[in-house]
């Protein structure tokens, strides 16, 4: 099952590019599920038919539905959440680990996950087209299912245990603070259920196609967002410049099509290799199903529009080197200034631009020290050297 993810900043075009591709990918042969994480109901209004929480059939092969949040799963979520900091607060828990625990999105973006990955593994789909909300939010939910995994494993038995010696007398002083043990098994249900999100999201059949409009503050925005994304694992396959004016004598439109074309060719220097696909700035607004099937055209002319990705680099790498070992990780675009790396005990925190990914070391990495890390076109090399002290210990 092939999933493509649509990202990118507000209002960049996220929605049209998600039902045009589903759209040109449908025409093809293809049975095509196009699915909207956002509340607004925009998917709908582009498509100009109403969805709902099931798939609706809106042309032969495409299919489309708009995500809702239900009550019931607000409410367990909210007290999932209240439930998880609070505990932080009380265990006093380090700065870094609390910041961890603070990326954990709403439920919205959590409840979309889930349904895309009920419908990648269960659903009759060739190709599920995920129209998500902007950047930030994308991004945390990323990360959410290693952030969870992260807490369940390290934090959650533990504490589990130590409730569940203390409950007897806890209960007859049971005050607020005291976790129910439902509040336990919901959290480990949503943590296996995140499990296999991540697993679909992270497939070699998954892939991201970030949009941008070639505007200054647009782009430096799809820099940092392409970063984090290879940063938590994310395939990205392409990136999409939507909007682009067309040559014109009109000096307003001139001056317009020549500054786009200095952001397009920065971007296209930048992107070390990665198709850059160009939709025109339309005379009217892409609505309804012949105008994004048009759109689809223009963007992919006869091509298949979801091709499964090849050859992408591995994004995460540990060999031995001659005097140690050598942690690499693909991070394109990224910048110096915008990369921080922090080592406790046997993890390592690499952070960018605000997002960070804790990375558990495996055993031989733990016994050693950092020696250094530098970022050369798009790769973070960490070196690690043996640490006399460590390796004697055990
Ligand atoms: N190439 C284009 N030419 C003209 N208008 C466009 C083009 N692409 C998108 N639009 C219009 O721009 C507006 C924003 O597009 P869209 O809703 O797809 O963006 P979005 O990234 O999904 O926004 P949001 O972040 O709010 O979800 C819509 O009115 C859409 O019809
Ligand atoms: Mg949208």
């Amino acid at each position: 099952m092939r999933v493509l993810l649509f990202t990118g900043k507000g209002g960049v075009g996220k929605t049209t590019a998600s039902a045009a591709t589903a759209a040109a990918a449908a025409a093809r042969g293809s049975k095509v599920l196009v699915l909207s994480t956002d509340p607004a109901h925009s998917l709908g209004d582009a498509l100009g038919v109403p969805l709902g929480a099931t798939p609706t059939e809106v042309d032969t092969g495409l299919y489309a539905m708009q995500v809702d949040a239900q009550r019931a799963f607000e409410r367990s979520w909210r007290e999932i959440q209240s439930y998880l900091s609070s505990m932080l607060e009380r265990a006093g828990v380090d700065a870094l680990q609390a910041e961890e625990l603070t990326v954990l999105p709403g439920a919205e973006e959590v409840l979309a996950l889930l349904e895309v990955t009920r419908q990648a593994t269960s659903g009759p789909w060739d190709l599920v087209v995920v129209d998500c909300a902007p950047t930030g939010e994308t991004l945390r939910l990323l990360a959410l299912p290693e952030a969870l995994t992260w807490y369940v494993e390290r934090v959650f038995p533990a504490q589990r245990r130590a409730l569940r010696a203390v409950r007897p007398l806890l209960s007859r002083v049971s005050g607020p603070a005291v976790p129910r043990e439902d509040v336990f098994d919901a959290v480990e249900r949503l943590h296996r259920e995140l499990l296999q999100v991540r697993a679909v999201l992270t497939a070699p059949t998954t892939s991201v196609r970030l949009v941008l409009t070639p505007e200054a503050v647009v782009v430096a925005e799809a820099r940092r967002t392409l970063t984090s994304l290879a940063l938590y694992g994310y395939r990205v396959d392409g990136l999409l410049a939507n909007r682009v004016f067309p040559q014109s004598q009109d000096p307003f439109l001139a001056g317009w099509a020549a500054a786009q074309a200095a952001q397009l060719e920065a971007v296209r220097a930048d992107a070390g290799g990665l198709p850059l696909l160009v939709s025109p700035y339309r005379a009217d607004e892409p609505v309804g199903l012949a105008a994004l099937t048009e759109v689809g055209r223009q963007l992919y002319g006869e091509a298949d529009p979801a091709p499964v990705p090849q050859d992408l680099p591995d994004l995460l790498d540990v060999r031995p080197s001659s005097d140690g070992f050598e942690l690499t990780m693909t991070l394109p675009l990224a910048r110096r200034e915008d990369l921080e790396l922090t080592r406790t005990g046997d993890e390592l925190a690499i952070t960018v631009a605000g997002h960070r990914r804790v990375l558990a070391l495996p055993s031989a990495l733990r016994r050693c020290t950092v020696a250094d890390a530098t970022l050369r076109s798009g790769r973070l090399v960490v070196r690690f050297e043996p640490d006399p002290d460590l390796w004697m210990r055990s």
